[in-house]
Formats: C-alpha cells, sequence, structure tokens
C-alpha cells in the first residue's frame, strides 16, 4: 500500500474527513459530494473514534464517506492516531482501493507535525497482515492512501517519516509473528545483515567462539541447550561525527522462551519473545533510512532457552562479562541473563555513552500496568525526558517504575554475588526487580530499561492499529528517543 502527500483533490473511492469535537465540517466540499457529506455530518459530534460511513453513487461510481471523530485532542496523544486507525479499518471495509484524506478539516489537531506523521502510520499499521503461512491471503483492497493538506511542505514530510516509521514498526511485528523454526538466532541475524544492506548500517555476528572468548557467560548459559547457537548480532549506524558517542539500543532476541528446565506451564505462544530484539532492528531500520545524525548501535542477544540435555540448569552458577557471578534461581528469568552481557557488550566494547534496553522481561509488568502501557525504569534524568516525550511523539504509551533500591536484598543469593530471580524471599515488585538485576550490568552509566513484556503482542486483535499477533511497540518509541538526540 502506498501513501503519499497530495496538493489536489484526486481520485477516490473513499473520502476520510477527520473532524474535531463539536466543529463539524469546516472546509470545502467537492460538490459531487457535498450533499452526503451533509448528510453525514448530521448529528455526528467528532468525539474520538466516533465513526460514520455514508456509501453512495457519485458521477457514476460508488464513493465511500467516512467521517472520523478526534475527539478534542484531550488525553494521550495515541487517542488521536487510533481515530486514524479505525478510519483505515473502515476504508478496508468499504473495499475503497483509493483513499484520500482531508486533513484540513482538523485544522487545529492536524496542523501538529507529528499527528500528521502519526496519521500516515496509522494506515500504514492498520493494513499490516502477517502472510507468510497463508497459502491464499487475502489481499488488502486498499492500494493507495493520499493526504491532501493545505500545508503540503510539512504533509510531504510527514508521509516520508511515516512511511519509514511504520516501515520499522511493520518489521518489528514480521519477526515476533514468526515461528521459531522459521527465525532462529542465525535468521534473526539474516534479516539485520539485510536490513543492514537496504538502508545503510554495517551489522556484525558473534557466534559461539567469539561469545565465549567475551567471557559472556550469562547469555551463553540461556541459549547453549539449543541445536540453534547463539548469536550476537552487532548494528552500528553513524550518522554523526565519529567522535560523537553513541547510544546503544539493546533489544531481548530470546526466538523461544520454553522457561527451560523451570518449565513454563502454558506453551502457547512461546515464539515471541523477541519482541524487543525485533523493536531494535525496526528502530535500526528507521533511523538509518531518515538518516538521522546520531551514532547508533543496535544489539540483540538471541538465543533459544530451551529444554535439553545440554540446557543451563536451576542452581548453577555463571559468571557474566563484567565479572559477577549469577545463580540460576530460576531459568525461565533467562531475559535478565542475556541482557546483562549485551549491557556490558554495549558499555565495555562498544563504548557507548548511554544504553535503553527493550524487552519481554516480566509477566509481573501486565498486573502492574495492564496490556496497553509499558513500563519504563531509568537511572538517568535525561533519558527519563526523552522517553517521556518520545512516547507523545510514537503514540505508544509508558509509564515509570521506579528502581527501588529496597527491593535490591530480594536478589542476593548466599552463594554467589547476586541471584536471578527472587525465588521465595518475595518482596513483590517483579518488574522492578527485573530492572535492578539488569542495573547491576550498566557500570553506573545512564541506562533506561523498557518492559514490553505486556504491550508486544495482541492476541485479541482488538486495537483498530494492530492485528493479532506482534504490535512492533517500541520501534517507533526509539527512533523518537534517537530522533532527539540529534544536535
Ligand atoms: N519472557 C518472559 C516474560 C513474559 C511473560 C513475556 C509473559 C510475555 C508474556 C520472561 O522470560 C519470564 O519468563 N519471566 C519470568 C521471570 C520470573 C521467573 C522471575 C516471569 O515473569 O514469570
Ligand atoms: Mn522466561
Ligand atoms: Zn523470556
Amino acid at each position: 500500500m502506498i501513501c503519499k502527500a497530495i496538493t489536489e483533490l484526486n481520485e477516490y473511492n473513499a473520502l476520510v474527513i477527520p473532524v474535531e469535537e463539536g466543529k463539524g465540517i469546516v472546509i470545502e466540499l467537492p460538490a459531487a459530494v457535498n450533499e452526503a457529506v451533509s448528510l453525514a455530518a448530521e448529528g455526528f459530534v467528532g468525539k474520538k473514534s466516533e465513526t460514520k460511513v455514508l456509501t453512495m453513487p457519485v458521477e457514476g461510481k460508488l464513493v465511500s464517506v467516512i467521517l472520523i471523530g478526534l475527539g478534542d485532542g484531550s488525553g494521550h496523544p495515541k487517542n488521536r492516531f487510533t481515530a486514524f486507525a479505525v478510519a483505515m479499518q473502515e476504508c478496508k471495509k468499504v473495499k475503497a482501493e483509493k483513499v484520500t484524506v482531508l486533513m484540513d478539516n482538523a485544522p487545529n489537531l492536524c496542523k501538529c507535525p507529528n499527528v500528521k506523521m502519526k496519521a500516515v502510520e496509522a494506515f500504514h499499521l492498520a493494513n499490516y497482515s502477517f502472510n507468510q503461512f497463508k497459502t491464499h491471503p487475502q489481499e488488502s483492497p486498499v492500494k493507495e492512501v493520499s493526504f491532501l493538506s493545505s500545508d503540503a511542505e510539512a504533509m510531504a514530510h510527514a508521509v516520508w517519516e511515516g512511511n519509514i516509521c511504520a516501515e520499522g514498526t511493520m518489521k518489528a511485528r514480521d519477526v515476533v509473528n514468526t515461528p521459531s523454526m522459521a527465525m532462529s538466532p542465525e535468521d534473526l541475524a539474516k534479516e539485520a545483515r539485510k536490513a543492514g544492506a537496504a538502508c545503510g548500517f554495517n551489522v556484525r555476528v558473534l557466534e559461539k567462539e567469539q561469545i565465549l572468548a567475551h567471557k559472556m557467560g550469562a547469555f551463553w548459559a540461556v541459549g547453549k541447550g539449543s541445536a540453534h547457537e547463539p548469536r550476537l548480532i552487532i548494528m552500528e549506524y553513524h550518522g554523526a561525527d565519529p567522535d560523537e558517542a553513541a547510544i546503544a539500543l539493546v533489544g531481548k532476541g530470546v526466538m523461544y522462551d520454553s522457561g527451560g528446565y523451570n518449565l513454563k506451564s502454558s506453551l502457547t505462544y512461546l515464539y515471541t519473545d523477541m519482541a524487543g530484539g525485533g523493536a531494535v532492528l525496526g528502530a535500526m531500520i528507521a533511523i538509518a533510512k531518515a538518516k538521522l545524525k546520531v551514532n547508533v548501535y543496535g544489539v540483540i542477544p538471541a538465543c533459544e532457552n530451551i529444554l535439553s540435555k545440554d540446557s543451563y540448569l536451576p542452581g548453577d552458577i555463571v559468571t557474566a562479562m563484567n565479572g559477577k557471578t549469577v545463580e540460576v534461581d530460576n531459568t525461565d528469568a533467562e531475559g535478565r541473563m542475556v541482557l546483562a552481557d549485551a549491557l556490558t557488550y554495549a558499555f565495555r566494547e562498544l563504548k557507548v555513552a548511554k544504553a535503553i534496553d527493550a524487552a519481554t522481561l516480566t509477566g509481573a509488568v501486565t498486573a502492574a500496568l495492564g496490556t496497553r502501557t509499558a513500563a519504563f525504569m531509568t537511572n538517568d534524568d535525561e533519558l527519563r525526558q526523552l522517553i517521556n516525550t518520545a512516547s507523545g511523539h510514537s503514540c505508544e504509551k509508558m509509564w515509570e517504575l521506579p528502581l527501588d533500591e529496597e527491593l535490591r536484598p530480594s536478589l542476593n543469593s548466599h552463594i554467589a554475588d547476586i541471584k536471578n530471580s527472587v525465588g521465595s524471599s518475595n518482596m513483590g515488585g517483579g518488574s522492578i526487580v527485573g530492572g535492578l538485576f539488569l542495573q547491576e550490568f550498566v557500570d553506573g552509566k545512564p541506562w533506561a530499561h523498557l518492559d514490553i513484556a505486556a504491550v508486544n503482542r495482541d492476541l485479541s486483535g482488538s486495537q483498530p492499529h494492530s492485528a493479532k499477533g506482534g504490535s512492533g511497540f517500541g520501534a517507533s518509541l526509539m527512533y523518537h528517543i534517537v530522533k532527539q538526540l540529534q544536535k
């Protein structure tokens, strides 16, 4: 599907008209549809995501008028994004091939460059479907979406950037949606190499020998039980001066999380545990395509947490890359193990100034915040600010949890420096405890941890912008974090 900016009304099968609450139709309409729109607009308030669809013959062909309420501009920016996604769902229902969006009818809300950009993304993301394993994929009827705005230059820019960010998010979805038999650590490395070649970043992949040479004992322990060996995927994008400090985006890449010997009790959808890694890959794609003037590393520790004769065992003690010994209290707390070494690698080998990790780390985050808001934790005021601002731009809701040092003793081990889960000494706060564990591996440097375990996939498919499966959450967020770092 193509999204483009236009400066004059073109041909269309559906006309999408965003309406600000209580404002109605404020633009001059093409004569042919004027009457129909007036009819549809009767009684239409413009409350958020309110819709009205009217299909009728215009000059010999069927045209659908789709009114979409943007609300009064209150609440999270995601509300406006969702409204445009709802519009796209309506376009699909009426099987419109060519869609035109009249942005000028929401002059207050759509004058924001970010709303324009997210409108473009909403159409792409609401159109996404994962077809790799369908013999007869259902083709989307919508082939082209045109955005008409009097602010032509800004609209063209928004289309350019929205196309890029949507591509990143959809790549993240693809990675999450691909079952592990088709997406091993090496397969993900291949995806990264392919993306690097296409978008302009370098990719290096460390295999067994190099992972062991770097003494990444925690990462290796998790993945060593699988016939598909671990890979450390390192993406390297230079957008700024070589001596400008770099940021690392580190994504959990557990391609399958059975829990290991602490076997999970439910074994469905265990192949989605690399959503953080997928989001990092997606962000790198968007960052490189947009040529952001920042130096960025994307690091994905990719492995499979499975059950075999070679798997790590509860009770094992492993030495992480930074020299700390870790008691494996629970083989299902594997995400923090692989991230521990990836964070050390980012700070010590890549010498980044700061790092953000994204991970499906804890089930507890669902209880804490629900399935629509991701948690973050940070030791740094600047990163906190960047994340909160980026969250508004990417329309991905974030909420901070504290790195409460009073919970830290629950990770004390009687036999090693630290253990990877709290066992029976449970003080609660499972997501915070995960963050506290990771904090032991950042050398006191600026760092933020995004726990996307509750938002990375939508198993009901009940959000208009996100079909059942991976949501791609985090790719756009990380793009907007990095974008703010431009000098
Ligand atoms: N990948 C899981 C977390 C998860 C749970 C993601 C549900 C998505 C949906 C993670 O590796 C895990 O198993 N975490 C454990 C940690 C515990 C053993 C300390 C958890 O949350 O139960
Ligand atoms: Mn696990
Ligand atoms: Zn996991």
